[in-house]
């Protein structure tokens, strides 16, 4: 049933995503749904569970969060003396180039320039509230 309607959320996002029009509040959980899945490309490295960090700090709560502001874990040089907020066009420029951003961080490179995966990946991190 769960997994049913997850689908159904993903085949609304991809609906979404052709400029078919789906009903306003659907669109924020399609968004998040189909955020959900583009997700997998950073949770080898990005728990879900809010109390753990991973290999990479938990992204609980980061939308408006100063970066690397969390007490337990081991940032590097570049990131804490970024001076950056995670404002939604931040967090854009760095899932579309986090080393082009912050040269010198220790995430691996990763390159989400499509603003449709963006959009969805947001709107998903939006719903991890602390
Ligand atoms: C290979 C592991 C890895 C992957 C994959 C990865 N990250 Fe990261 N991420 C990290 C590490 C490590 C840091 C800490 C970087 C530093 O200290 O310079 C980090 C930091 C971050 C931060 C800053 C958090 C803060 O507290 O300031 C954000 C936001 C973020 N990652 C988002 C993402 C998103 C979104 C994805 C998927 C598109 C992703 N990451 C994929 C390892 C990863």
């Amino acid at each position: 049933m769960a997994v049913r309607q997850t689908m159904g959320w993903i085949f609304g996002g991809l609906l979404a995503a052709q400029g078919l029009a789906v009903p306003a509040q659907a669109d924020e959980a399609a968004m998040a749904a189909a955020g959900r899945a583009v997700f997998q490309k950073c949770e080898a490295c990005h728990a879900l569970d809010p109390s753990k960090n991973a290999f990479g700090p938990s992204l609980h709560g980061v939308i408006g969060r100063e970066a690397a502001s969390l007490p337990r874990f081991q940032y590097s040089e570049a990131l804490s003396n970024s001076g950056l907020v995670w404002t939604e066009e931040n967090l854009r420029k760095w899932i579309a180039d986090n080393d082009g951003l912050v040269p010198g961080t220790r995430m691996r490179h990763v390159s989400i320039t499509d603003p449709a995966e963006q959009d969805y990946l947001i709107a998903f991190l939006r719903t991890l509230t602390p």
